[in-house]
């Protein structure tokens, strides 16, 4: 079958790359020209394990190329649409480039006799889908939407950094369908790679659109629940929030994945997905959604947290040398799109501290926005070195691997773990009279 991805982002790509892997012919639309020859070099634009790899062998089999001709799509049955859908100032999102894709696909099918599926995979709010996609879509093209062009809203849930085996092994599949025939059409799509492993959801373009956004704003509401239980902990003698999450986690009814108490969530979706629901309830809906709102003010909170913490110990920041580890939104990723790193750099400069930062990938970026104003390190152990103060912002396998003794090289250390990675630790860091404080465990003062 022709598959076309229209966007050439972390889910188009790697959607596309997955359904090449299967032995269909994809064609990738994209409209930056320069990531378009990166990828036909067999080069991937962004750091994701094993990504390019699989890009090689598709190339090589001649099932996929990537293109900015959108008339390469004319013919393709199934046309999957996973442009960007970045956030407003006021936190709604920017339709432009979905507006842009459709009237695109809507030109390069004018003329054709045969049906095509449309599939949304972008997040977009309720409605979206019907009707922007699918009205723009039926008028440049001059088809009907039904007997000659079909419609579907079907979210993805890969994360950045498992983007591969999140596409390879999902737990649900949720197909939104304008009419049965396009629904069964991607549901008989999917069932053929992941046949029983996985759940299907069908249901109307709108819930599958706010299922998407529900998910993430859930996460996230996790995530903010536990970080304001860790900050109780931090009062209460004996406490800790790893065991408060693992006893949670034993109830039945409470999942405990995403209950890991730190510094706050950031990246290219939490965010994002929380403020443009806000955006969406209010505007659109005329309702209050108050708790997404808490989970957002908990999160901006959280990140600053681990400088009110440091103000303990130094008291005034300005000309301290101060460390940071870790500055990608999460391990296994360079990307630092709403990193809690950056809010946390942002503040110490505002209070003139020398930053010195590390990260095994994502300095380049860094650099990018920062330039001189910070100090980069090669290694944790450079950057640590006769500095006075630590901040673990990103749990990294490497940093889990320091020891205690390892911060002796510092001038005299303050740890600050940002991700409870070294927690159980804690009897050698007051042995050696280092001060150790993580998220959620009591401070002894
Ligand atoms: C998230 C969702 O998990 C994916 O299902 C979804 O497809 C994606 O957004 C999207 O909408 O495109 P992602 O942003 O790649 O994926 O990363 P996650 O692994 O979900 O982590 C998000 C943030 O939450 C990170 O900053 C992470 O450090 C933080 N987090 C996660 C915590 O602070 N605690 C946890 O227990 C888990």
């Amino acid at each position: 079958m022709k598959v076309g991805i229209v966007g050439l982002g972390y889910v188009g790509l790697t959607t596309g790359l997955v359904i090449a892997s299967k032995g269909h012919e994809v064609i990738g639309i994209d409209i930056d020209d320069k990531k378009v020859k990166m990828l036909n070099a067999g080069r991937i634009p962004f750091y994701e394990p094993g990504l390019e790899e699989l890009l090689r062998k598709a190339l090589d089999s001649k099932l996929f190329i990537a293109t900015t001709n959108y008339d390469a799509i004319r013919d393709a049955e199934i046309i999957f649409i996973s442009v960007g859908t970045p956030s407003r100032d006021d936190g709604s999102i920017d339709l432009s480039f979905i507006e842009s894709s459709s009237t695109m696909i809507g030109k390069a099918l004018k003329g054709s006799s045969d049906y095509h599926l449309i599939v949304v995979k972008s997040t977009v709010t309720p409605g979206t889908t019907r009707n922007i996609v699918g009205r723009i879509i039926a008028k440049v093209s001059g088809k009907k939407l039904g007997d000659e062009l079909g419609l579907c809203m079907n979210p993805e849930f890969l994360r950045e950094g498992s983007a591969l085996y999140d596409t390879l092994n999902p737990d649900k599949v949720i197909i939104g369908e304008l009419d049965e025939k396009s629904g069964e059409k991607l549901y008989e799509f999917w069932y053929e790679f992941y046949r029983d492993d996985t759940e299907y959801l069908r249901t109307t373009l709108e819930n599958a659109e706010l299922i998407k956004y529900a998910i993430n704003s859930f996460l996230a509401t996790k995530i903010s629940y536990i970080n304001m239980l860790a900050n109780i902990c931090e009062k209460i003698p004996n406490c800790d929030i790893g065991v408060i999450a693992r006893g949670m986690g034993l109830d039945k009814r409470i999942n405990p994945a995403f209950f890991g108490a730190g510094l706050g969530f950031g990246g290219s979706c939490f965010p994002k997905d929380l403020r443009a629901l806000i955006a969406f309830s209010k505007q659109s809906i005329n309702y209050d959604p108050l708790i997404l709102e808490a989970t957002l003010k908990i999160n901006e909170k959280q990140a600053l947290h681990a400088i009110e913490i440091m103000k303990r110990e130094l008291n005034d920041l300005h000309g301290r040398e101060i460390t940071i580890l870790g500055l990608s939104y999460k391990p296994n990723t360079d990307d630092i799109r709403e990193a809690v790193s950056i809010r946390i750099i942002n503040e110490l400069l505002r209070l003139g501290a020398k930053i010195r930062v590390y990260d095994p990938k994502a300095m380049k970026n860094i650099k990018r926005i920062y330039g001189d104003s910070l100090i980069y390190h090669n290694s944790a152990y450079d950057a640590l070195d006769k500095s006075e103060a630590v901040i673990i912002v990103t749990e990294w396998n490497e940093f889990r691997k320091l020891k205690p003794k390892d911060f002796l090289r510092m001038k005299k250390p303050v740890v600050i773990d940002g991700r409870r990675i070294l927690l159980d630790k804690l009897e050698e860091f007051r042995r050696l009279g280092i001060k150790y404080y993580t998220i959620g465990h009591y401070f002894e003062l």
